[in-house]
């Protein structure tokens, strides 16, 4: 009896199986990037999606995850967004300059586009000449030193991949696979990229006041007060998004600077040597500074500043010795030490892609 018992369990456990396994299973890329609810912003970043005049939505934000990691948007299937914009990295990189296709060096810095959908000013790069997320992601698939695609190929590449083509229909209600879904996907993900809850924001919005050392405080009092650091880097993402020359890259042999930055693009004399303000948060997860990487730490930063950055002919007025002790420079340190966000979204990294 008992023996009949456990081979007729054995028997429904068999026939259990194998209708499981012949009913479909999601494929493992879908099982790594299910559609999830966009996340919350985290203290510190008061905006909301709904402020924006197109919200992300769930289904792009999925679909723009994968592209962001997918190599094969690179010419030669060796780079994603992500190969310059490591979350681990707070979506920067820990190295002076960018390595594009082939081993190529760029001349630029990758900056941090955390907290970026809700900018004061619709400048990207370090010379604004992007107006938008979507407009800026187009840059790099294109630029031979970045990942030295042409768009056109990037979306035959793509529209050859069947997978994607029902997660384009989620996204964007048909299947069609085009450069201005692409990139919108893209920058729907890009804008779920948030940091926040640091210490910083603990202490300040939430009062508690063991959330951060003396010398943080100490620090915040100099950032606000006698060092002006807040003329430029303001408001919850530490940036005023507007270009100023603080002196970095000058030449001063040569009277010039090695990258004009804005001035490139607006060739108004004011813009010599002028570059994006970028944010401060988790800024100490990704040395070396500036858009040179030419500052190895952020206490050579404020050392620079510290005697009123390089003199040249466009500084920016706002920019003046500042004449703080030692231990100044170490809280200004303490105070951005204390931006890196214990909630930041956007940070799976993915490995499996629809094919
Ligand atoms: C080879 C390295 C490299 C790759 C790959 C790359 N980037 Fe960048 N990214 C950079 C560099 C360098 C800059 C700054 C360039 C400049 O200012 O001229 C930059 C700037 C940006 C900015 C501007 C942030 C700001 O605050 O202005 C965003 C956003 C961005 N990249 C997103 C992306 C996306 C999305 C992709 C994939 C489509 C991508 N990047 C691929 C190197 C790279
Ligand atoms: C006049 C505006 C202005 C003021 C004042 C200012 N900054 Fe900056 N800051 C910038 C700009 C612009 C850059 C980028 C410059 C570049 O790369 O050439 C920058 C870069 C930085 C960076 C590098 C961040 C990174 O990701 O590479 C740090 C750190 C920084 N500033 C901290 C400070 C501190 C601390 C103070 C106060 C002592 C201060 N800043 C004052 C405009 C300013």
């Amino acid at each position: 009896m008992l023996k009949h018992a456990s081979a007729l369990l054995l028997a429904v456990g068999l026939a259990l199986t194998a209708a499981c396994s012949s009913r479909p299973t999601a494929p493992a890329w879908e099982i790594a990037n299910p559609i999830e609810p966009l996340p919350p912003p985290p203290l510190g970043i008061t905006a909301s999606f709904t402020d924006l005049k197109e919200p992300p939505t769930p289904a792009r934000v999925r679909l723009g995850r994968w592209l962001y990691f997918d190599k094969r948007l690179s010419g030669d299937g060796t780079l994603s967004c992500a190969s310059c914009h490591d979350p681990a990295d707070g979506f920067s990189l820990k190295t002076a300059v960018a390595t594009g296709i082939r081993g190529q060096h760029g001349t630029r810095k990758p900056p941090s586009f955390e907290n970026e959908a809700w900018t004061l000013y619709p400048y990207f790069f370090w010379d604004g000449r992007a107006a938008s997320l979507e407009d800026q992601a187009l840059g790099p698939i294109a630029n031979p030193v970045e990942m030295g695609n042409t768009h056109a190929h990037m979306v035959q590449t793509l529209q050859a991949i069947p997978a994607y083509a029902p997660y384009f229909a989620q996204a964007f209600g048909s299947p069609a696979i085009t450069q201005d879904r692409i990139v919108h996907a893209i920058a729907d993900y890009e804008r779920t990229v948030m940091s926040g809850n640091s210490p910083y924001d603990r202490w300040r919005l939430k009062r508690d006041q063991s959330a951060v050392s003396a010398s943080v405080k100490r620090g915040y009092d100099l950032f606000f007060g006698k060092a002006g650091c807040d003329q430029c880097h303001l408001g919850q993402n530490f940036t005023d998004n507007r270009f100023h020359n603080v002196g970095v890259g000058w030449d001063p042999a040569a009277k010039t600077f090695k990258d004009e930055g804005r001035f490139g693009i607006t060739h108004q004399a004011a813009d010599h040597g002028a570059f994006k303000t970028p944010t401060l948060r988790d800024v100490v997860l990704h040395p070396p500074y500036m858009h040179d990487g030419s500052f190895a730490t952020l206490r050579q930063v404020v050392e620079h500043y510290n005697k009123g950055g390089e003199a040249n002919p466009w500084l920016d007025p706002k920019v003046q010795p500042l004449h703080l002790t030692d231990q100044d420079v170490d809280d200004l340190v303490a105070l951005m030490e204390s931006l890196t966000g214990d909630t930041r979204t956007g940070t799976k990294v993915l490995t499996d892609f629809p094919y």
